[in-house]
């Protein structure tokens, strides 16, 4: 049992600290840790290249263009039964190299088109995807903040586990917890983190979500996209269509049944997402043929250069 704890903040910091907590609880339930700092490696930014994609859909493979430590990192992440993230809270939300992992899994990591590329390798003897993402995963995750300010944390860090449809086992803020490593309580709940992880990762197939219950029933989310002149409401995270409305002074998000089929959590979400957007890109290919469209591209590509700091 492989257990990777991955921490986003400075060294031997607050969330080295927590996630060497969790990783020690899942040492003590007998499993092989590592351990790495994210901030150690060069990341690079995703660019929305779509080389992703490209190769994912005509039986190529799947790859990236950019050429840094991500790919040794997704080694890692996909040789790991379990993985636990530790990431600073910024700006209410994950940390800025957390949001460019996430960036970085999808639309490659996406499970969706994982399945599709699959198939379509084996239709055409091209090059399968690693069949190891297509394995299930466990995946917990701590934020930690240094003020009351965390809104978007939890949502943040379910987005980077929807792509590849791991299971998130816990997901937790602290909050005020710039002394977190000498704050006894919080230290234990990594701990119980760790070790929550690792009976999860033992079950695979029947571990399910140990945090408090969300708003959203469906993934845990307390984040949506309301509307001011209706009760309708969106869930930022799985993307459930329903409303928000008050009941027994409590805050309930109801929705249609059929809803829980367009999940961005599903399979079958992931293949109605998938096959808009291949409706999008073919109307795409066919509008860049266009005249309009090429002098629309001359027209911006004309106006202005961007400009450099001078080297
Ligand atoms: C740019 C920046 C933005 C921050 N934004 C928030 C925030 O919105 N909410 C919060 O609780 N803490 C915020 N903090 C505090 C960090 O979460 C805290 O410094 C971090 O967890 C420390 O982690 P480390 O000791 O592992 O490096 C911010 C810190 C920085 C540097």
């Amino acid at each position: 049992m492989k257990i990777l704890g991955i921490s986003a903040g400075t060294k031997n910091g607050s969330n080295d600290a927590v996630c060497k907590e969790a990783l020690m609880g899942a040492k003590e339930m007998g499993a092989d840790v590592e351990f790495i700092r994210v901030l150690d490696l060069d990341i690079k930014h995703c660019t929305g290249c779509i080389a992703c994609v490209k190769a994912l859909m005509t039986g190529k493979g799947n790859l990236c263009s950019l050429k840094d430590d991500f790919e040794w990192l997704l080694d890692k992440m996909l040789n790991a039964d379990g993985i636990v993230i530790a990431a600073p809270i910024f700006e209410k939300g994950t940390a800025g190299i957390i949001r460019t992992i996430t960036d970085r899994f999808g639309p490659r990591m996406d499970r969706g088109n994982n399945v599709i590329s699959d198939k379509i390798a084996t239709a055409t003897d091209g090059k399968k995807p690693d069949t190891r993402i297509l394995k299930d995963k466990v995946i917990s995750f701590m934020g930690v903040g240094g003020s009351d300010w965390g809104t978007r944390i939890e949502c943040d860090h379910a987005m980077l586990a929807m792509t590849p449809m791991w299971k998130v086992i816990d997901n937790v803020k602290f909050q005020w917890s710039k002394k977190i490593i000498v704050e006894d309580e919080k230290i234990e709940l990594a701990h119980q983190i760790g070790k929550n992880l690792v009976e999860a990762a033992n079950d695979m197939e029947t571990a399910s979500f140990r945090g408090t219950e969300g708003v959203c029933p469906h993934c845990h989310s307390r984040n949506f996209y309301l509307s001011n002149d209706s009760t309708h409401a969106v869930c930022c995270l799985c993307g459930i269509e329903g409303d928000i409305v008050i009941e027994y002074g409590r805050t309930k998000f109801i929705f249609p049944e059929e809803q829980i089929s367009h999940t961005h959590n599903t399979l079958s979400g992931k293949f109605i997402h998938g096959n808009d957007i291949k409706r999008m890109e073919r109307e795409l290919i066919e509008i860049k043929k266009t005249d309009e469209y090429k002098n629309r591209v001359k027209k911006y590509s004309e106006f202005l250069i961007p400009i450099m700091p001078q080297k």
